[in-house]
Order: structure tokens, then C-alpha cells, then sequence
């Protein structure tokens, strides 16, 4: 891959880009949900980014100069650790980009860590299994969880990662 991928913490200046490439995450996790955009054509506008929060914690992921995606972890303080949201662009995907920044993830923030996806997303689910097989050489543990307050959504699988 010529370029490097790295992560860098999310600043208030960062918000107007991390609201669009909040849209374009909703877009492609609405075809899984059903989710439609309001009347204004946005999806689910609240953005996770409350960046006084020393609970949580957010990262653009770069791709060389460019910023292709964004990660939201949150149990920085009280563990386990949590890959809330993930996102990589279109352009960029199947290229490692996903993978590169994830493992940066899990070095950044050393910790028993827990992911959690829908199985009606396969290439979510492909790619957090493969990578708890990478990380993960003693094995790890899955659950199924239901989604607080949404008895009428599938349970959400979670991948429990050793530390
Ligand atoms: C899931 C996502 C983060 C993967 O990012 P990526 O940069 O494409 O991932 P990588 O290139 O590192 O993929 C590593 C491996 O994961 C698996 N994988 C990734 N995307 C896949 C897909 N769409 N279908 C099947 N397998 C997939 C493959 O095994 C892949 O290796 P390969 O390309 O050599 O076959 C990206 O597709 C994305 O942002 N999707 C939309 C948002 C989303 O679903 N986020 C996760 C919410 S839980």
C-alpha cells in the first residue's frame, strides 16, 4: 500500500468533515437498517462526538494526506474497551486501510476490547471476524446481545477480544 494509514483525534474543527462522512456512513448502514432520511434528506444527524469526554474517544483515519474515514471508541475509562462506529470510504475498501487502522485502534488503547456488528452487514461481519482471528491468536469469544430499546432489531453479534 503507498500510502500509510494512521489515525488522528478528532478536533472542533474537524466537525463540519465528520458530520458529512457521518452521512455517508448512515447511507450504507441504511440498507442493512431501513433507515430513511428525514425530511431534509439527512440520516440520523446527532454525531457521537462529545470531545470533553475522556470516556470516549475519536479518530479520523487518514490514508497519507487524505481522510478517509473515522473510528469512535468509547470505555477508554471504563473498560471494556468499545469499537462504537467505524467507517471507511468506498474508494479505499478491500485495500487494508480498514485493518491497518483498526489494529492502530487496539495498540492506542491497550485493553480488553469488545466490537459489536449486525450479521445482516457481511462485509462488517467478514471483516471484524477475520481480524479477532488476526489479533486474537488464542481465540475469542462471540455473543449475541440484544439492541437496548429495540426489541423489534436482531440481536447484534459482539466479538469479545482477549486482552
Ligand atoms: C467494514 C469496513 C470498515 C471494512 O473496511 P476495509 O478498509 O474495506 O477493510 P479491509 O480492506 O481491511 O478488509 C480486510 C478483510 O475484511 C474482509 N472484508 C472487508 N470488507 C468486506 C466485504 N464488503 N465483504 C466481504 N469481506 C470483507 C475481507 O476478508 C478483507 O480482506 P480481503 O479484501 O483480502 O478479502 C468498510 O467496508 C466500511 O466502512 N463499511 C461501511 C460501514 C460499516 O459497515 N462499518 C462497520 C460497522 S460495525
Amino acid at each position: 500500500m503507498p500510502n500509510p494509514v494512521t489515525l488522528r483525534s478528532i478536533v472542533p474543527d474537524d466537525l463540519p468533515l465528520m458530520e458529512r462522512l457521518w452521512q455517508l456512513y448512515w447511507h450504507d448502514l441504511s440498507e442493512f437498517r431501513g433507515m430513511l432520511p428525514d425530511d431534509t434528506g439527512l440520516f440520523n444527524p446527532r454525531l457521537p462526538t462529545d470531545l470533553h469526554d475522556p470516556d470516549s474517544a475519536g479518530y479520523i483515519i487518514c490514508h497519507g494526506t487524505r481522510k478517509v474515514g473515522f473510528a469512535f471508541v468509547s470505555g477508554v475509562e471504563t473498560p471494556p474497551l468499545h469499537i462504537a462506529e467505524f467507517f471507511v470510504v468506498r474508494a479505499v475498501r478491500r485495500s487494508g486501510v480498514g485493518s491497518l487502522a483498526a489494529r492502530q485502534l487496539f495498540a492506542k488503547h491497550s485493553g480488553h476490547w469488545e466490537v459489536a456488528f449486525q450479521e445482516e452487514n457481511p462485509g462488517a461481519a467478514r471483516f471484524w471476524r477475520r481480524l479477532a482471528v488476526e489479533v486474537c491468536p488464542t481465540g475469542y469469544r462471540e455473543e449475541r446481545r440484544a439492541v437496548p430499546g429495540k426489541p423489534h432489531l436482531p440481536p447484534d453479534t459482539w466479538l469479545l477480544l482477549a486482552a
